[in-house]
């Protein structure tokens, strides 16, 4: 049976080029504080140079992160230090106060799925302790608080444009004063631009989309042969600019209904699979701009297999954490790592897409279960 393919990643529409450029730009792309990189951990490791931050002061990192950003603050010279986060992925703060010591330098957050944490009252703490406070927005780019974009709270805001819109590239700073601009050679960023072009006709053809679906599997496993887990960490040359295409298509892209489309989306899937959501993403703040839709489940694998039948490329983000990290101190992170996958919600996604995406869910869960079922009654 011939499938659309749909992936957590946002598109690339082929009339994008047509299109007029948008005159407004979303925060942090209008403010005078903000750099653009090609990658967010390059605009991590330039904001911990740029406060000066050495290997005597300690940055408070959660558990449950993606590794990319702990290693471009361990790559700029600090020293890290772990805290556990609650069942709601907030900061635990009890492991928090159990971490402070005299040369604690900052708290770092992470804005999980474009969920805002609540920045005011970790901003508060940070000031009544004389800390700085990094907000990661990486999955967070558009969203808000009070009518307030997430990345205003903190001393430091970084951001990646490339996860909400379909550019190649593009990882944002802010901060009061910003880094220097990427002084490395700029990269066209063709070949990514055209492989998302691909990702947005296999989303509207059932023919496109079952040959991408066939044929990344073994593209996979020619990648898998020289696999290095780690291998996604690593930070780069930091001074790289956002690519060609990038400055180029973004202010093309960007738009004020984006958010919105998110949330739109998220209610939908939210309607028909309440009861598989983990409870930190059960209700949708008026601000958040959901990256994608979290499903938990004790079976995240099978149930991945299961959705790509049906054309959903589902993603088991974090899987790996950092190297640094001593897993087994943090079983609450470790249990988001091993059962929550995602799920689309981009905002190129058409209604029919969206029913395709509940019904793949519906079918895997349902046959997973029955599976597993039959096993245990054999
Ligand atoms: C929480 C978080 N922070 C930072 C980053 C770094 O983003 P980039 O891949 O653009 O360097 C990521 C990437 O996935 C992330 O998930």
């Amino acid at each position: 049976m011939l499938s659309r393919r749909l992936s957590i990643w946002p598109t690339l529409p082929l009339n994008v080029y047509f299109r007029e450029s948008s005159s407004w730009l979303p925060y942090p792309l209008s403010d005078s504080g903000c750099r653009v990189f090609s990658r967010a951990r390059h605009a991590i490791w330039n904001a911990c140079r740029t406060l000066g931050l050495g290997s005597k002061d300690i940055v408070l990192v959660p558990a449950y992160h993606h590794g990319c950003e702990i290693e471009a603050l361990l790559q700029a010279g600090v020293s890290i230090r772990y805290y556990e986060v609650t069942e709601l992925l907030e900061p635990d703060p009890v492991s928090l106060q159990s971490l402070l010591t005299p040369n604690v330098r900052v708290l770092y957050i992470i804005h999980y799925l474009g969920f805002p944490q609540n920045a005011v009252r970790w901003r508060q703490w940070c000031d009544e302790r004389n800390l700085l406070l990094f907000e990661d927005a990486a999955q967070a780019f558009l969203a808000e608080i009070n009518n307030r974009p997430v990345g205003t709270f903190g001393h430091v805001g970084v951001f990646c444009l490339y996860k909400t819109y379909g550019v190649p590239d593009g990882g944002a700073v802010t901060m009061k004063a910003p880094p220097a601009r990427p002084t490395a050679a700029l990269q066209s960023g063709r070949w990514r631009v055209f492989k998302r072009h691909v990702n947005w006709v296999a989303e509207r053809s059932g023919v496109i989309g079952s040959l991408h679906l066939g044929i990344k599997p073994m593209v996979k496993l020619l990648k898998k042969k020289n696999h290095n887990p780690h291998k996604e960490f690593e930070l780069g040359d930091p001074f790289t600019p956002p690519s060609a295409m990038t400055m180029r298509l973004l202010s093309k892209l960007v738009d004020r209904t984006t958010a919105e489309r998110r949330r739109e989306n998220y209610r939908f899937l939210l309607d028909h699979h309440r009861h598989l959501v983990p409870r930190p993403f059960l209700s949708l703040p008026e601000g958040a701009c959901p990256f994608a839709f979290p499903i938990e489940s004790n079976n995240a694998d099978d149930v991945l297999k299961k959705l790509r039948r049906f054309g959903i490329e589902g993603l088991l983000f974090w899987r790996n954490a950092h190297p640094s990290l001593p897993a087994n101190d943090f079983p609450l992170s470790m249990a988001f790592r091993n059962r929550v996958f995602a799920v689309p919600v981009h905002q190129e996604l058409t209604q029919s897409e969206l029913y395709q995406i509940a019904e793949a869910v519906h079918l895997s869960t349902i046959q997973v279960k029955h599976k597993n079922q039959i096993a245990r009654t054999k």
